[in-house]
């Protein structure tokens, strides 16, 4: 996955003359912070120090994240044709800059965000769309004064909520929503607990699951084991310098659920991790209809439904 040529070039610009050694050190603590998942009262993104280095090493990962989230959501739903957004904690605007790709039906954001600093820069960054309104507040204060939007977006921001916050939010965003709801966390075990949370919360109050679920019963999955997908990002070279790697790709890690006022596009199964494949069976774990997951062997010599399964990948939907 590739950034728009336009915001590659928005963010290289912000990036300009900014030294190496101040974005490795500012990456490291900002990494730190999100690996620890701190809730110390403090925003992660505070200072301009912090905006750059989300800037280099993590709007590329949650904007191929999203985009992925939205390709669900299109298969389920491909008469959706979002006019307005709402991007809860937009940061720099990326979920809307992953949206605003998606649909050229696409006419007005309005993003809410709590830092200045990030803000700042998701303003420079100049989301081409009719009407775009940034909000400086908390999504508390911000959510009781906003309309309700076609598409609404959360994006990697559960988890600097408090717990007892995310119930409440859960609620106002769902009143929020014309249409369809997202809500994009990390693919770690703690951001899938809180995406089943949200999940459960939406699916008592009457949303439709569009995806990645292709049921709207309990979650199959328990622990140690956990839901989640994979994005393959391209890495620039000043993300590589300032992280220290190597390889020009990373994988991020992500989960999500997509609830709508419509319901979707049945699935039969959804791919739930990498495919095993082999010279005489590739093997693949699904979240099936029928609430249960299971692995599934496709041998060679059944033919048609091995060609299919070969060319399945994960996060990938069985068509019915
Ligand atoms: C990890 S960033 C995600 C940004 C963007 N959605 C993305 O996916 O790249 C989380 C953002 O949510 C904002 N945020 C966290 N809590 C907030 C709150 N209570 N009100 C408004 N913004 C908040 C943070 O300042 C930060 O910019």
């Amino acid at each position: 996955m590739q950034l728009p040529p336009s915001l590659r070039a928005a963010i290289d610009r912000e990036l300009d003359g900014v030294a190496l050694a101040d974005l490795a050190r500012a990456s490291e603590a900002l990494s730190q912070r999100y690996r620890s998942e701190v809730q110390d009262g403090r925003l992660h993104l505070a200072d301009d120090a912090a905006a750059r280095a989300y800037l280099t090493t993590r709007l590329p990962a949650t904007f191929a994240a999203i985009s992925a989230a939205l390709t669900a959501v299109i298969e389920a739903r491909p008469d959706f044709a979002p006019r307005s957004a709402l991007d809860a904690g937009a940061g720099p605007g990326t979920a809307s800059w992953a949206a605003a790709q998606r649909w050229d039906s696409l006419e007005e954001a309005t993003l809410v965000e709590a830092s200045s600093a990030i803000r700042a820069v998701g303003e420079r960054l100049g989301l081409t769309l009719p009407r775009v309104t940034w909000l400086a507040a908390s999504l508390d204060a911000a959510l009781t004064e906003v309309s309700p939007s076609d598409l609404v977006l959360l994006a990697y921001v559960l988890d600097e909520l408090p717990e007892a916050a995310r119930e409440p939010l859960m609620k106002q965003l769902w009143a929020l929503t014309a249409d369809t709801l997202l809500i994009v966390e990390p693919g770690t075990p703690a951001g899938w607990r809180r995406i089943l949370h949200a999940r459960d919360v939406l699916i008592h109050i009457g949303a439709c699951i569009l995806a990645p679920c292709p049921h709207a019963r309990l979650c199959p999955l328990a622990a140690p084991d956990w839901c989640h997908f994979s994005a393959r990002v391209a890495r620039s070279r000043l993300h590589r310098e300032a992280k220290g790697g190597t390889v020009p790709w990373e994988d991020e890690k992500f989960i999500y659920v997509a609830a709508s006022r419509q319901p979707g596009l049945q699935a039969e199964a959804r791919v739930i991790a990498q495919p095993r494949a082999g010279k005489a069976a590739v093997t693949l774990k699904l979240c099936q209809d029928d609430g249960y997951a299971a692995d599934r062997v496709f041998a060679k010599r059944a033919g048609e439904s091995f060609k299919i399964a070969r060319r399945l990948d994960w996060g990938d939907i069985v068509r019915k």
